[in-house]
Parts: C-alpha cells; structure tokens; sequence
C-alpha cells in the first residue's frame, strides 16, 4: 500500500525515494531482533513518502548535492514513522499501511521501543547532516511543536464546544511542522534562508491541508482502503473538521456523541454537509500552497510541487 504513490507520474522521484528507503532500513541496527523486525514491518509496508518527496523536491531547487539530501530526507521520514508507531500505541490501532500494527503483533511495549528508537535515529542522521547546531535546534524546535500539537489534541478530547481555530492550532503542530521542516531543510543546509522561509510556509499550508483531508478520509473512506482504522478519532473523543462543522450545524450530534453512538454521528457529518465545509477548509491551504510554489524559481521540481499538492486534494489513499 502507498509505496508507488510516484512511480507513474514521477518515476526518478520514486527511485530516489526507493533509496531513501534503504537508507532508512541500513541506519537501524539493534541488537534485539524482535524490535528490528518490528521495524521493518512497518518500513516495508510502504507509505506514501510525501515528507521525504518534498524534501527531494525543495532540494532539487537549490542543486543539494545526493548523498545528503537522501539522508536527509531518511531522517524526516524516520520522523514520521516514529510518530505513527506511537500513535497507534495512544490509538490502540490495530492496521497502518495494510498490515498489523507493532503494538498488536509484538506488543505494546516493543512498539514504544521502536519508536523510540527510530526517533533516535532520525535525530542522529538530522545531526550529522544538518550543516550547524542553529538548524538542529530549529528542527526540534518543530519536533518540539509536533508534540505540543498532540498534548493539546489530548487535552481537548471529549470537548463537544472545540473550535476550529484550536483544531487548526493543533493540526498545526501535529502534522504541519514536519511538512515545514521536510520543505525548508534542503534550501536551509543550501544557506538560502529566504527560499527556506517559502519553504517552510509552504510546508505549513500542504501539512495542514493534509491533515484536514485524512481527516475527512476518517468519515468518506474505508478501514480496507486506506489500510488504518477509519471513526476512530471519534471513539477517542477526538473531534476533527467533520464533527466539529457537524456539532455547530445540529444539536442531535452532541446528543448521539454523549450516547457512544458512531453510526448516528457518522449519519449526520453525512447529512448536515459537514464533509463538504471540511474539504472547502482544505482546499484554502491548498490555494495557500499553490500561491507560494507559484514565486519558486520556474523549474521541473517547481511543477512537480504543485502538481502533487494539487492532487493531494483529491486524493482518496
Ligand atoms: C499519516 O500520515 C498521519 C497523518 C499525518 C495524517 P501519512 O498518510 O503520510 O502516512 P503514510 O506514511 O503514508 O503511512
Ligand atoms: C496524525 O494524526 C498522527 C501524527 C501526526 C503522529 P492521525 O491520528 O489522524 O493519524 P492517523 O489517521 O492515525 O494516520
Ligand atoms: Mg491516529
Ligand atoms: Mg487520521
């Protein structure tokens, strides 16, 4: 699943994400072979590797030389990868990209380690290649942002009046940075501070965007398509764009919600048009986006970014 999201339309993006894969695979060694296989469960089970192309793409513009922009982009998606082993640990998910989750096969406890030890060494790769320790800093400053996202859509669980300004905020931090990082550390190692802040906001708007739209996918897709659990945020007391747009346009979603009853919630983010404002609100970070890769420099991975980030709204895996 996902791991020829590029093939057909951007063939030698795919073969450098292809190496970045196995460069994420030849960083871990651990001696427990039961974490390192749990490991590369996950890495083999593919994923779409959208940090990492953009992170190809940002460094194309400002020629970065091969070796470190495929190590940098590793360490990006070593990131992500961390966050989601983590993630469906608080979820209790059993399926991410089609095939059982750490924490269901090997169990909690590995699937703690494992990302633990992923975050390690995307950390480690970030260092070694991150040019000075004032860019370290800023990319985990993000990190840091990342995690403050997560904390405040946890301390906003079950709160039936949630905004969509503090949805954005925590969006924001929790999947936006590291598109902005993914963006601004090729230009940023590059020494072009004034592409990176482009790229960075760039970034903001494509992981914002993005996040709205998986989760508009929770509520118009299905567990077998997109290969992880779908209403579960719901259950979790997490309220996303499509409940929150349902919640203000009809008081029995409030009612079905205090009840535990998914099946009426799900009927009414269908009935009260909830998933049509939730997918307008991504479409403006997606016009966002595509204003801002309209003043890149004119060139092949100029298009590509635009092209990409206009598909990612139609998306449907
Ligand atoms: C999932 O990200 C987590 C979110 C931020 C929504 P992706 O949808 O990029 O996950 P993979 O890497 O393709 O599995
Ligand atoms: C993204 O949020 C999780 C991270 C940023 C780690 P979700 O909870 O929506 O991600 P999925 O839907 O489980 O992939
Ligand atoms: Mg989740
Ligand atoms: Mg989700």
């Amino acid at each position: 699943m996902g791991v020829d999201y590029f093939k057909t339309d951007y063939p030698a993006l795919a073969r450098d994400l292809a190496s970045v894969r196995k460069r994420m695979k030849k960083t871990i060694a651990i001696k427990n072979p039961l974490i390192e296989a749990a490991i590369f469960d996950v890495l083999d089970a593919g994923g779409k590797m959208l940090r990492p192309a953009y992170l190809l793409l940002f460094s194309e513009l400002v020629g970065l030389e091969e070796e470190l922009k495929l190590n940098l982009a590793a360490a990006v998606e070593m990131l992500h990868t961390a966050t989601l082993v983590h993630d469906d640990v608080i979820d209790k998910a059993n399926i991410r990209r089609g095939v059982a989750t750490i924490s269901s096969r090997y169990g909690v406890d590995s699937a703690v380690y494992a990302g633990d030890y992923l975050f390690v060494c995307a950390v480690k790769l970030l260092a070694k290649y991150s040019e000075s320790l004032s860019h370290l800093t800023d990319q985990l400053g993000s990190v840091e942002r990342l995690l403050n996202g997560e904390i405040g859509q946890m301390n906003e669980r079950f709160d039936l009046t949630q905004s969509i300004t503090s949805y954005l905020e925590n969006i924001e931090g929790k999947t936006a940075e590291l598109f902005a990082v993914s963006c601004s550390v090729g230009p940023l190692v590059a020494g072009n501070k004034r592409l990176a802040q482009t790229a960075h906001d760039v970034g903001l708007a494509v992981g914002t965007a993005f996040q709205i739209m998986d989760d508009y996918l929770d509520y118009a897709s299905s567990s077998e398509s997109l290969g992880k659990p779908v209403l579960e945020d719901i259950k979790q007391g997490v309220y996303s764009a499509p409940a929150i747009y349902a919640l203000e346009a009809d008081a029995r979603v409030a009612a079905a919600i205090r009840q535990g009853n998914v099946e009426a919630v799900y009927e009414l983010v269908h009935a009260t048009g909830a998933l049509d404002k939730t997918k307008k609100l991504a479409a403006s970070y997606t016009t966002k986006a595509l204003k801002l890769i309209g003043k890149l420099p004119e060139s092949e991975a100029q298009t590509a970014l635009a092209d990409i980030t206009e598909k990612l709204l139609e998306r449907v895996v």
